[in-house]
Formats: C-alpha cells, sequence, structure tokens
C-alpha cells in the first residue's frame, strides 16, 4: 500500500494512501486526530472523499459518467430508466425475468393509500411541489411499514425500492394536479414508467391526454441522465440523513430538500427563468454574462460551472444533441434554445469563463427539454428528484451495508467565543 509521509514539529507521520479501480486516490486520514491531535478541514467538501463507492464513476477533467461501468452516453442512447435504476440499485442490468417482475411491481405500488391523499386537502394551491413532495415522501412512512436491521436482506427492501419508485411518480403528478384544481388521475396498468407519469400529469376526463414517443423518450432520457451523480449535495445528504439509521423515506425526504435549492436541483428552474428574461427584456448576452462575472453582484449564469466537472458535462452534451434533434420534430421554444446557444457560444469564448473552466452543466438544457414536454418551471426540480431516487437508494443501501458501519458526523474548528460567564438579566447592556 502506498503511503504519504506528513511532518508536523519535525515529528513523521505515515498515512495511508488509497486507490480506486480508475486509479483515483485518496489520502486516508482516518487515524490523523488520534495520532495527531490535528483534524482536516475542507469547508464545502471540496477535496474530501466521504466514502468508498462502487455505484458511479465521474472524471470531471476529461467529462466521464459512468454508472457502474456503463458511460452515460450508452444508456442514453439503449438503456430505460426502469433498466438504469435496477443497474444501480442492484448492481447490474436486469435479465428478461428481473425486469418483467420489477415492472409488474411497480404497476402493482403505484396507488397512494387513499387515506394518505387526504393530506393534499390542506394543501394551499401555490404551495411549492418541492415542498409537497418531500413532505409526502417523508408520510409514506407513516403509511407504508420501514423495515428494521433484521429483515433487511429480504424481500422488504425490494418492496420498498418499488414502493418508492411507483409512489414518488404517482405523487409528482399528484401534487401538479392540485395545484392546478384538477382531480388526481390514476396510474395505468398498460402503459410504461415514463408514460403512466405522462398520463397521470396531464389526462383530464375532458382532454385526454395523447402520448407522444419523442416526448416520452426525451422524459425517459432526462431521468437516465439524472439518474445519479455520485456524493453530490442531496446523496450525501441522503447518506448522513441515512447514517443515523433512520429509514429510507425519510433519507430520501432530506435528499428531496436539498435538491430544492437553487444551486443544486433548483438551478433548472432558475435557468429558464432567466432565458425568458433575457428575451422579454431583450437583453444581450453581453450583459448577462457581464452581471455574472461582477463580484458585487449575487447573479451567477445558472446552468453553468460544476464543482466536479471542469470540461463539460456529459450530460449537457447528450441533451443539448437532443434538442437539435427535437427542434426538427417537435414544437420546442426555439427563441429560448436560440439564446441558450448563443449564451453557451458567448461565455465558451469569455476569458472568465474560461479561467474557471465553466461549462454548461445537466441544467442548462434540462429545463428547455421540461418545457417542450409540457413541465411547468415549478416542477422541473420534481422531475429531477424522480430521476434521482434509483441512485439515492443505490447510495443508501451502498452505506447501510458498510463495514464497520459509522454514523456520518463531521468535525469543526471552533471560533466562538472562549469559555465565560452567564450575565443576570438585569446586568446585560
Ligand atoms: N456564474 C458565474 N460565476 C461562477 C459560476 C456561474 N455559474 N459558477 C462558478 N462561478 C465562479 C465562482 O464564484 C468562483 O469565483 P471566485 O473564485 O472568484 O470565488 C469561480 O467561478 C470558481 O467556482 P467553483 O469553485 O468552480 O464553483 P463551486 O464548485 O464552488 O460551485 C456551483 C459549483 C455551485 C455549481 C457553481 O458553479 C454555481 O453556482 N453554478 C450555478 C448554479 C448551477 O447551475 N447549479 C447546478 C449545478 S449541477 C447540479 O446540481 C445538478
Amino acid at each position: 500500500m502506498k503511503k504519504a509521509r506528513l511532518e508536523i514539529d519535525q515529528k513523521k507521520y505515515d498515512l495511508n494512501i488509497c486507490e480506486g479501480t480508475e486509479g483515483e486516490l485518496g489520502l486516508d486520514i482516518s487515524t490523523l486526530r488520534e495520532e495527531t491531535g490535528l483534524i482536516a478541514l475542507d469547508e464545502g467538501y471540496q477535496n474530501t472523499g466521504s466514502c468508498k463507492s462502487a455505484i458511479t464513476f465521474i472524471d470531471g477533467e476529461n467529462g466521464i459518467l459512468r454508472y457502474r461501468g456503463i458511460p452515460i452516453e450508452e444508456l442514453a442512447e439503449k438503456a430505460t430508466f426502469i433498466e438504469t435504476a435496477y443497474l444501480l440499485i442492484f448492481g447490474k442490468l436486469p435479465n428478461k425475468e428481473e425486469l418483467s417482475k420489477l415492472s409488474r411491481l411497480l404497476t402493482e405500488n403505484s396507488l397512494i393509500n387513499e387515506e394518505m391523499l387526504h393530506f393534499f386537502d390542506g394543501i394551499p394551491p401555490n404551495a411549492p411541489p418541492m415542498a409537497i413532495l418531500s413532505s409526502m415522501v417523508n408520510a409514506l412512512s407513516i403509511y407504508y411499514p420501514t423495515f428494521s436491521e433484521e429483515d433487511f436482506f429480504s424481500i422488504t427492501f425490494e418492496l420498498i425500492v418499488v414502493r418508492l419508485l411507483s409512489k414518488v411518480r404517482t405523487l409528482a403528478a399528484y401534487s401538479y394536479k392540485n395545484s392546478i384544481g384538477e382531480p388526481f388521475v390514476y396510474p395505468r396498468h398498460d402503459l410504461k414508467y415514463s408514460e403512466n407519469f405522462l398520463h397521470m400529469m396531464f389526462h383530464s376526463p375532458v382532454k385526454p391526454y395523447k402520448l407522444n414517443p419523442d416526448l416520452v423518450r426525451a422524459l425517459e432520457l432526462l431521468l437516465i441522465l439524472h439518474a445519479d451523480h455520485e456524493q453530490n449535495c442531496s446523496t450525501s445528504t441522503v447518506r448522513l440523513v441515512g447514517s443515523s439509521k433512520v429509514n429510507l423515506y425519510t433519507s430520501i425526504c432530506a435528499g428531496i430538500c436539498a435538491l430544492w435549492g437553487p444551486l443544486h436541483g433548483g438551478a433548472n428552474q432558475q435557468v429558464i427563468e432567466m432565458l425568458d428574461e433575457i428575451q422579454q427584456k431583450g437583453l444581450s448576452v453581453k450583459e448577462v454574462l457581464q452581471k455574472a462575472k461582477t463580484k458585487d453582484d449575487d447573479f451567477v449564469l445558472y446552468g453553468f460551472g460544476h464543482r466536479v466537472y471542469k470540461n463539460y458535462d456529459p450530460r449537457a452534451n447528450i441533451l443539448k444533441k437532443t434538442i437539435e434533434d427535437l427542434v426538427k420534430k417537435i414544437t420546442i421554444d426555439e427563441p429560448l434554445v436560440d439564446i441558450a446557444m448563443e449564451l453557451e457560444h458567448a461565455a465558451m469564448q469569455d476569458q472568465y469563463f474560461i479561467e474557471n473552466n465553466l461549462y454548461p452543466n445537466v441544467d442548462f438544457y434540462s429545463g428547455i427539454l421540461y418545457k417542450a414536454i409540457g413541465i411547468p418551471e415549478d416542477m422541473f426540480s420534481v422531475i429531477f428528484a424522480i430521476g434521482r431516487l434509483p441512485g439515492w437508494i443505490a447510495q443508501w443501501k451502498e452505506m447501510y451495508d458498510t463495514v464497520p458501519f459509522k454514523i456520518g458526523r463531521p468535525r469543526q474548528i471552533y471560533t466562538g467565543r472562549k469559555v465565560r460567564s452567564y450575565i443576570p438579566l438585569e446586568e446585560r447592556e
């Protein structure tokens, strides 16, 4: 095993270096505090590995993303979302029997307990869909039994997986129907995963919804591209919350909350709002870039930059190509597409964006596709959450299986006041 030597006050310490299957190296500092009294400080976890994981590989310098070893480009072209979910969660592509069993279980578990539907009665019409979704997913632990450690390896885990994959889709569609004051549309047994979601979202008794295969495929693609992305903010949240051994529904609820933020999954909505604003106010691309570069302006160019990708995000590449192909077949908001392409082109020539390695990320183009499918802007992150579910589940299970098991508990460097006495109220200034 490779070692690294650390010297503090002329005293030398040897630390282990671990190596991943793709050759990436990590300094194992788990014994650092014990041996030296020091902790490792890395605000924002910019260079801290929180776990070893066999699920997703990213090479940010070379724009590579693979799920369980399979390049994202191949999955995007050939796989379904359900196959991808199986691959992430169970570590292998399903064979025919496994896939048909999974499809059957997804259908059988797509309904929501009718009692639980009363939750929707108290939700005001303009409630944020991510707030509804996270609350409802947590509420699943009220209506559907969770499991204890003893039955973890039994059928129960599989059942909880299908419940989550299937019911979250139903809940997401119901959140939308609730927000527009329309009756819920129940899932259909004869439709596939994405078809069923679009049916529940857009069908109404007075206006039947006709499925368009191009849009169904576009949704499948979006879900596949979002399915996992190793230790991002929401996934790390799922792992951390789950490490207290709370149930999977609640851990996923925490992940949805983390995903909601505009610096993470909420960025796709911000991108569309930004493109709309550029269009409506007639702003020039130059003005927008200037605003993004001005340090005392807190505006950032949403859909650009990434903690890990310092080269093109491969998911953005796939989405851009899909949009270029779809424009020829269906109605897409073309002025918005033009502005996005123009913005990307200008940013790629701009010194600031070049120097800071700021390339379009997955959220830059996903909003345009969501819009083309007919998804309203405040539902974008909800679709992202449906897509990210398999990743959260897979990462949660991997965390749960880790031996020796450790609750997630970072340390800190305290920078507050030194010890002092309590001052009675009457003596305070
Ligand atoms: N627009 C303008 N400036 C930016 C942007 C941006 N989109 N992104 C980063 N920068 C700046 C940073 O402020 C930083 O400047 P500084 O060195 O003067 O402080 C510099 O570029 C380098 O930034 P990084 O360290 O590479 O960024 P970090 O890893 O901390 O943050 C993040 C990554 C949050 C994604 C950031 O790029 C950002 O805010 N982007 C816009 C929001 C967005 O699109 N989020 C979606 C990410 S993908 C996903 O979650 C699915």
